[in-house]
């Protein structure tokens, strides 16, 4: 069993860090204009405006702890190898908490919030402090260079070529907490199912891509996912 695990913002609601759309109108995008504070042109524009949003969401990142679901994640990670099988995590999410719930290689395609990347010299650092237009790059030296380490709308995400290589090999994939609104990763499901492998949805509600899914599980994530991997590891 090969399974590649694609997860969303839902997985970690239960943090409390919010998501990005939901159907009662309080997700990030309906407080935040993501054309003004997620896209490069923003953050040419206005930079310290960026930078305030990117430092709220890690200072609220920094006093959050992981989920159920982040720890029944890495518990499958670990066991699943002993079984004869292999699991990719793949997620959206710039939070750290997969890895803060034990998870290792943890494939972030849309980058990491506790990192920071200088425009100039490409150099990438650990970053738990603000950033402003003045921090200076620990590698050259420039000061106003510094950018989250995040992709914004426009910009390509991240391990693309190590995601469908594992999309490719997979025998089951299971989307986790995610609208299915945003592409490429919406398309993954497509992707694997075309190749043959069972797909499972695993979300609060039908995401926009539930007709897809040969099987659906909802309900919060702090449930549903231990209760799938607790199925999985003893059948
Ligand atoms: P969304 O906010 O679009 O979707 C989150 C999904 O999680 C929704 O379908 C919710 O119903 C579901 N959900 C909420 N609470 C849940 C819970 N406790 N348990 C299970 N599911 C729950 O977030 P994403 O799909 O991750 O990109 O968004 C994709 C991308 O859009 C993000 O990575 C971000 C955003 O714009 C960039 O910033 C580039």
């Amino acid at each position: 069993m090969k399974i590649f695990v694609l997860t969303g913002a839902g997985v970690s609601a239960e943090s409390g860090l919010g998501t990005f759309r939901d159907k009662s109108g309080t997700g990030l995008w309906a407080r935040f204009d993501p054309m003004k504070l997620a896209t490069p042109e923003a953050f040419a524009r206005d930079p310290a405006a960026v930078h305030e949003f990117y430092n709220f969401r890690r200072r609220n990142l920094l006093s959050a702890a992981p989920n159920a679901a982040h720890s029944a994640l890495a518990r499958l990670q670990r066991e699943l190898p002993g079984r004869g099988g292999a699991m990719t995590l793949v997620t959206q999410n710039i939070d750290d908490l997969h890895e803060r719930g034990g998870a290792d290689a943890v494939v972030h395609m849309h980058g990491e919030l506790l990192k920071a990347r200088c425009a100039a010299c490409g150099a990438i650092h650990a970053q738990r402090d603000d950033l402003s237009t003045e921090s200076v790059c620990p590698s050259c030296g420039r000061e106003g260079t510094l950018r989250p380490h995040v992709v914004w709308f426009g910009e390509t995400p991240l391990f693309m070529d190590e995601i469908f290589a594992a999309l490719a090999e997979a025998t089951h994939f299971v989307s986790i907490g995610t609208s299915g609104s945003v592409y490429p990763a919406a398309g993954f499901v497509s992707e694997a199912r075309a190749r043959g492998a069972h797909t499972c949805e695993i979300n609060l509600e039908p995401s926009d891509n539930a007709a897809v899914f040969d099987e659906k599980r909802y309900g919060a994530a702090s449930d549903v996912v231990p209760a799938w991997v607790d199925a999985l590891l003893s059948g």
